[in-house]
């Protein structure tokens, strides 16, 4: 067992007892910032607790607290930091988490950040030291950076020798983004694999190997410089501490269970989607149908926390990030639970009963933000079976091939509101790629065509029924037809449809020529 006391703290507790204990430390306590940026170009999401200190760090904004802790809301899901396709494949990485950190400004320095968080871990929390393994950034010649000597002193203090790591730059040495704040870094890690697991393979050789059992839990960053848009290191005006522990990981260790979906911060969510759903859910890998709840469960708190702060899913930027993960978890709630109607809406009064309190602003907006998952579920579903049918049609017509046509993926994103993420998805469960470069030219001839009919704005086609469209123009200048889909196009100020129809003796605008022009009348319609 992992932890010798306070088996029983629940999520809520861990929480408070790191905001207590850093208040005890005289940090000021702040509340986490929206997760969602709209005045940094260089970030869409807060990925990170610093984000919000950022000016502070580097010297626009003046110090008020020089100690500060929170919980904050973070997203990985595009940019530097990016967990996505892990997600419900693994127990332990997400799209939106939460990160407890403190913060020192020209403040503390490494002594007392390494000391308070071996006090919080070992004598507040009562983790196993016997467990604990930490990093320091072992130097990087090519920028002249030496060992992190001070850290690993430090660190000696608490830890024998051996149990102090060495880590390279690309674990150890923390980057908010291509430009920004950064500075080496001191991870804590901990092994949570049973004793006989441990006896048999030493957890020195599994830290950073992404054991799902042996993980980070905390990094502490020693912000010391600011990287410039031409790659060069520029010393901050002030020595920063910025620390981050994940807090469904320790929620994990601290409850001795072996998969962060097992803690109370994701049990409530996860039995209300068996209530739901009727499935039943394990701790399998390879089960789809288990991978499919741990997405949705996560996926859920994303997107509900998202448009809580005012994030709602669009067509551009932030708004499709989310729009790709709302429809990534209907995607996986249609195939692998057999939900064809919106439900994932559903599951936000437990969300709210299990984070409202910590985050008040999730109550505040609750109807809002049930109103919008649901009819963004509904608006995706009726276009998702058509979309796997075609893509499904494509590929038995063409067996042989491993990687699938970009124009296909193309076409599937622009005619069933696809993003191509979901396209790769499905074809990884076949074992077959996406030709991303044809996607992506496709993708900057629609751009080009857009741009130069000035600005139009596409909704998603709302399927009416299924059917190829079939020209009768060749001895018919008349015929009575049905609409198969639709959408919504808006350019400057006006908004007008474009239809497909079943049946049409209309040539489209071909080589050049003039499209033909004509009148659509409804059976039933009044002269
Ligand atoms: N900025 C560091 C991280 O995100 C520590 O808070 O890991």
């Amino acid at each position: 067992m992992c932890r010798k006391k306070n088996k029983t703290m629940t999520s809520k507790q861990i929480r408070q007892a790191f905001i207590s204990f850093f208040e005890s430390k005289k940090h000021h306590i702040v509340p986490s910032a929206p997760m969602v940026i709209k005045d940094d170009p260089t970030l869409m999401f807060t990925n990170a607790g610093m984000n919000q200190f950022k000016n502070i760090i580097l010297g626009n904004d003046p110090i008020i607290h020089s100690r500060v802790a929170d919980s904050q809301k973070c997203l990985r899901v595009s940019g530097k930091h990016n967990d996505l396709e892990e997600v419900g494949h693994d127990t332990y990485h997400h799209t939106m988490f939460e990160m407890l950190g403190n913060w020192s400004f020209g403040d503390y320095f490494k002594k007392e950040a390494i000391e308070y968080a071996w006090e919080f871990l070992a004598e507040v929390l009562h983790l196993d030291k016997n467990r604990l393994y930490v990093t320091v950034f072992e130097g990087s010649p090519d920028e002249n950076l030496d060992r992190d000597d001070e850290a690993a002193e430090y660190w000696a203090k608490y830890l024998p020798l051996d149990r102090i790591i060495n880590g390279n730059r690309h674990d150890n040495f923390w980057e908010m983004g291509d430009t920004g704040p950064c500075g080496p870094c001191s991870e804590i890690h901990i092994d949570l694999r049973p004793d006989s697991e441990r006896q048999a393979v030493n957890a020195l050789t599994l830290v950073n190997q992404s054991h799902p059992q042996v993980i980070e839990i905390w990094n502490l960053v020693f912000m010391q410089y600011n990287r410039k848009a031409d790659g060069s290191l520029e010393p901050l005006p002030n020595r920063v501490i910025d620390t981050g522990m994940g807090f469904e990981r320790l929620c994990m260790a601290i409850q001795g269970k072996t998969s962060n979906y097992d803690t109370d911060v994701f049990t409530p969510i996860i039995k209300e989607i068996e209530k739901i759903t009727g499935s039943r859910y394990s701790n399998s890998s390879e089960d789809k149908i288990p991978v499919a709840m741990r997405v949705i469960a996560d996926h859920v708190r994303t997107v509900a926390f998202s448009i809580a702060d005012g994030q709602l899913p669009s067509n551009v930027k932030s708004g499709y990030v989310i729009r790709r993960i709302l429809r990534r978890a209907v995607r996986y709630g249609y195939t692998f639970l057999g939900q064809k109607a919106a439900f994932i809406y559903k599951l936000l009064p437990v969300l709210v009963e299990t984070m409202g309190d910590a985050f008040p602003e999730l109550r505040a907006q609750q109807t809002l933000t049930g109103k919008v998952i649901k009819e963004e579920e509904e608006s995706f579903l009726r276009t998702l079976e058509t979309g796997i049918r075609i893509l499904n049609k494509y590929l038995s017509e063409n067996e042989n091939q491993k990687i699938l046509d970009g124009k296909v993926a193309f076409e599937l994103y622009d005619a069933c509101g696809f993003p191509l993420d979901l396209t790769e998805l499905i074809l990884r469960e076949k074992g077959k790629t996406v030709d991303i470069k044809e996607f992506n030219a496709c993708m900057q001839k629609q751009k080009d065509r857009a741009r130069n009919a000035t600005a139009v704005e596409t909704g998603d086609w709302v399927i009416v029924r299924e059917g190829e469209p079939e020209f009768v123009g060749y001895d018919q200048s008349e015929t009575e037809t049905q609409i198969l889909r639709y959408r919504k196009m808006k350019q400057k100020d006006e908004e007008y449809y474009q239809i497909v129809l079943s049946k049409t003796p209309f040539y489209g605008e071909m080589g050049g020529q003039v499209g033909d022009r004509g009148v659509l009348t409804e059976k039933n319609m009044q002269e």
